[in-house]
């Protein structure tokens, strides 16, 4: 008996070039599913098109903004010219700022809300529709954050965004029961992925970060992928409207205010990493990260 059940099935990762979706694109590859690479990174994309085709399997990435809704189709209308089905959907693409609530721009709130949220919506609903007409008993893994409870200073665009996605994932569990759909949220901790990276430069946050995991270490992007191929495979087929925290325990302890960390480094006149949030001590413009990501 297969318990995977993964062979030859059809799975879209949005934030696949990188961090957690790009392990998980690499691990369900690994059990013969065939990977629809969905993000905006045009490098990081086609690199892993690259290495998932020549290790043999039927992987392509499509250039998308997942909160662009002409460009969602396209991506389903490509998944379904190139593999004829979509099986399995896993949305990973996201972003954050850091900023004091009162600098918050509207330009970030929207970016991060853009993103996160209405990506996710646009992505689960555009696939369940074609979900539902094929008769497909497809599986859908949001990845929120176990900040959707836990709240941290200089992150509540980010914190508001991963509580609506969970929200939204247990209605959606709900709705899409009755067509054999299973949705289902993971909430990580503290992952060591491109996301973290400044925040896990800074000594002293890093260092209060990992008292605040009782499993003692910093989580790997493998951690979560394990995860998302347990829900997506026949072993979680009763699982629907769940959410798991994979954070070491961390959930269970609370987390850190990033922000106190650095305006005490910069009380200190120490140097800050180059961290690409908002930093209005800095003068740096959060424009200029978004717009850059425009361009590209
Ligand atoms: N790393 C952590 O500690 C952590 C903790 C909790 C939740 N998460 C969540 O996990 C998910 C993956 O994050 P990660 O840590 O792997 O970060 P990451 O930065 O490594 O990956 C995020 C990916 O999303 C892509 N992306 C950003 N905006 C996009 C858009 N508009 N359209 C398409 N793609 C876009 C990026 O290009 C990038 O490849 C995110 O939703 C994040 O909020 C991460």
């Amino acid at each position: 008996m297969n318990l995977l059940n993964l062979k030859n099935k059809t799975v879209i990762i949005t934030g696949g070039a990188s961090g957690i979706g790009k392990a998980a694109a690499i691990l369900l590859a690994s059990q013969g599913a065939n990977i629809v690479i969905a993000d905006l990174d045009q490098e990081g994309g086609s690199q892993l098109e690259h290495q998932l085709q020549s290790s043999g399997t039927k992987a392509i990435f499509h250039k998308t903004d997942v909160s662009n809704s002409h460009q969602v189709n396209e991506l389903v209308e490509i998944t379904l010219s190139t593999f004829d089905t979509i099986d399995i959907l896993v949305n990973c693409a996201g972003v954050s700022g850091l900023s004091a609530y009162n600098d918050l721009i509207e330009e970030e709130w929207d970016w991060t809300l853009d993103t996160n949220l209405k990506g996710t919506h646009l992505l689960c609903n555009t696939v369940s529709k074609v979900m539902i007409e094929r008769e497909i008993k497809g599986r859908i893994v949001n990845i929120s954050s176990i900040n959707d409870q836990i709240p941290v200073a200089g992150i509540t665009a980010y914190a508001t965004s991963k509580a609506a996605i969970s929200g939204l994932s247990r209605s959606l569990a709900l709705e899409l029961a009755p067509y054999g759909i299973n949705v289902n949220t993971i909430r990580p901790g503290a992952i060591n992925t491109p996301m973290m990276k400044e925040i896990l430069e800074l000594p002293s946050l890093a260092k209060e970060l990992l008292k605040q995991i009782p499993r003692g270490r910093i989580g790997r992007p493998e951690d979560v992928a394990k995860v998302i191929l347990f829900l997506i495979s026949d072993l979680a087929e009763w699982v629907t409207g769940a959410e798991i925290p994979v954070a070491g325990g961390m959930h269970l302890v609370g987390e850190t205010s990033y922000l106190y960390y650095f305006e005490k480094e910069m009380q200190h006149e120490e140097k800050l990493p180059d961290i690409p949030f908002t930093r209005p001590w800095k003068n740096y413009n959060i424009l200029d990260f978004i717009n850059g990501h425009d361009e590209e």
